[in-house]
């Protein structure tokens, strides 16, 4: 059982492929919907995400693993095949979102904290037999207003390492591979410094709450976020001070043997998310692969360029193309702002 969790992670970390996050649930689908004014009807949902899976040049050279919301997970393509099927027909590996979003935290005003682990043990085995064999949780830490040192509060981060490792352990028991997940927000206008004080003490929390809960650091994957300057802050950490940052927090708290760190990209620009990537992966030997579980960094201009029509997919999947191309090289730290713009 652990040798088909250290395989299956291991395979989601190939060299020069990464993970594309399609988990959007029904409520941030209908937002990125929204924004191409096209109706989030499930017919709609599965002709934008058939696209994307059919884009055979992206899944098969970059793309080592795909997070599907459940309905996606049980849904057929337009000619009756499962998506499931064309995902794995790629060479992909099919993945599913099994938390239940971030819930208010009781006695934090203003935190959260994830929920889903009730009946989780069974979903677990339903989502095994329907073609999964990786889940991702998402634990959404909040930084306060510079000055505020009470958000977020340790309370806040113990209740989700927690939740984050219970999940974890459960997933290695139905022979999945858990994606941990502890997002620090670039929302605010906290420095970077306070990105990485905060990512450093969360991270710590993560892999002791994991360490406690007998879970196989080689059979899993850690997503988090960079360590990044605020949205709002008036001072932008460049690449280079990204990818150190990032990198030094890393090293301090995980263990050399996970097999890969997949970042999120969070809200940041599709290519500053290929930028800042890449120079990591140049810059430094690290002792775990770095990649991308890209989400809005990967999807963006595709979802533009489809605009809810059916003639635009190839249009569409040359967009994807080229993102997933890029962040590939970021993956390996060979891209560069020439094979940028010489698309
Ligand atoms: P973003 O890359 O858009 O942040 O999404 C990744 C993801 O899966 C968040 O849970």
């Amino acid at each position: 059982m652990t040798e088909q969790l250290e395989s299956v992670a291991q395979a989601m970390v190939t060299a020069g492929k990464g993970i594309l996050a399609a988990d959007e649930s029904t409520g941030t689908i209908k937002k990125r919907f929204d924004s191409i004014g096209t109706e989030s009807t499930e017919d709609n949902r599965r002709a934008y995400r058939e696209m994307l899976f059919r884009s055979t040049e992206a899944m098969r050279n970059y793309i080592s693993g795909v997070i599907l919301f459940d309905e996606t997970l049980r849904q057929k393509a337009k000619d009756g095949t499962p998506l499931v099927q064309i995902i794995s027909d790629t060479g992909a590996i099919p993945g599913i979102k099994v938390d239940k979003g971030a819930k208010d935290l009781a006695g934090a005003p203003g935190e959260k904290v994830t929920e889903g682990l009730d009946g989780l043990r069974e979903r677990y085995a339903e989502y095994y037999e329907l073609g999964a064999r990786f889940a991702k949780w998402r634990a959404v830490i909040t930084i306060g207003s510079q000055g505020s040192a009470a958000m977020p509060s340790a309370y806040c981060i113990r209740a989700n390492a927690h939740a984050l490792a219970r999940y974890a352990a459960l997933a290695q028991d139905a022979n999945i591979v858990p994606i941990v997940e502890p997002e620090v927000l670039m929302d605010g206008d906290h420095d970077i410094d306070r990105c990485f004080d905060v990512t450093e003490f969360t991270l710590r929390e993560v892999y002791a709450a994991l360490y406690e809960q007998r879970v196989k650091l080689e059979g899993t994957i850690l997503k988090p976020n960079m360590v990044l300057s605020g949205s709002d802050c008036p001072a932008q950490a460049g690449v280079q001070e990204v990818a150190e940052k990032t990198v030094m927090c890393l090293k301090r708290t995980v263990p050399a043997a996970v097999p890969g760190i997949c970042f999120l990209s969070g809200g940041q620009s599709d290519e500053d998310a290929t930028a800042h990537l890449s120079a990591m992966n140049a810059m430094f030997d690290s002792p775990w692969a770095l990649s991308f579980s890209y989400g809005r960094a990967l999807q963006a201009a595709a979802l533009k360029a489809w605009g809810g029509k059916a003639e635009n997919e190839a249009m569409a999947q040359s967009a994807f193309a080229h993102r997933a191309r890029m962040n590939g090289l970021a993956a390996s730290g060979q891209w560069n702002t020439e094979l940028e713009q010489a698309a």
